[in-house]
């Protein structure tokens, strides 16, 4: 109760999969509108599970999930599908349609929420440019690379300006440079309001990229700060694509 404000709670939730052991125990966290948090934690810990509850994939085997305000076991079909449209999501698998288009991937998200055809034009085009898809707009999926497939992904997730973006290990396919520029794309959405949650294991990310933590071991989350700063020749490394005065900002101040 104390928390009406939270975009997302989570009450002592528990996850299991049919038959199977526990995944997620005594979860318990909440996403304040407009946070930015990584979901850490080694493989088989529970960070797609937990992504898979938080847009309604899945029901929890225990506890509560509010979202947007409302308890989840609370939503009909039509307000769940309706929840669905304000979140985007970035699948550890990708999940593109494969009969359609790359442009028509990235467009059906605006055609659902009847955009105007040439508003769709413009965001489309201007997007897949931007994430180095443009000429690439009519290729099937299947036809590009696990990287170019990712970017995809990502295009699509973010092309309405969700107010809740999950991405499940979204730069997991992209060479360092990319990788880095579609984090500050990532940066751009929450400063325009976005909450984010980002499955991630690059600890280069999470040292650059200095967000708090939510920690998964053995499904059960802890709630951290940010990963210390990345100092010497990591950062020097990567190839500035922002603003450099941005991302020191924060880094000086621990
Ligand atoms: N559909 C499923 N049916 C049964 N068990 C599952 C299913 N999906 C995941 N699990 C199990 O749940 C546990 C957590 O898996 P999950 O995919 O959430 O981990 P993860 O932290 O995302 O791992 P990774 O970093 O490898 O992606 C694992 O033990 C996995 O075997
Ligand atoms: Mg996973």
């Amino acid at each position: 109760m104390a928390d009406e404000t939270a975009l997302v709670r989570f009450d002592d939730v528990g996850m299991r999969y049919d038959g199977g052991a526990e995944v997620l125990h005594g979860v318990s966290f909440s996403l304040a509108p407009g946070s930015y948090h990584f979901l850490t934690g080694p493989s088989g810990a529970g960070k797609s599970t937990l992504l898979r509850l938080l847009y309604l994939a899945q029901r929890p085997t225990a506890g509560q999930i509010s979202l947007f305000g409302r308890d989840v076991r609370d939503l009909g079909r039509a307000d769940r599908a309706r929840m669905r449209q304000r979140m985007g999501v970035v699948f550890q698998d990708f999940r593109l349609l494969p009969h359609l288009s790359v442009f028509d991937n990235v467009a059906l998200p605006l055609r659902i929420l009847k955009a105007p055809e040439a508003e769709i034009r413009r965001d489309v085009g201007e997007l897949l440019a931007w994430v180095g898809l443009g000429e690439h707009e009519a290729a099937s999926p299947a036809t590009l690379s696990g990287g170019q497939q990712q970017r995809l992904a990502i295009a699509r997730a973010v092309v309405v300006r969700p107010r809740l973006l999950l991405a499940d290990e979204p730069t997991g396919n992209l060479d360092a440079e990319m990788g880095l520029k579609l984090m500050h794309l990532f940066e751009e959405l929450n400063k325009l309001g976005t909450t984010i949650v980002i499955a991630t294991h690059d600890t280069t990310l999470l040292a650059r990229f200095r967000h708090p933590r939510l920690v998964l071991t053995e499904g059960r989350l802890k709630t951290m700060p940010p990963a210390p700063p990345s100092r010497g020749p990591v950062v020097q490394r990567t190839a500035p694509v922002a603003p450099r005065a941005e991302e020191t900002r924060g880094e000086g101040r621990s």
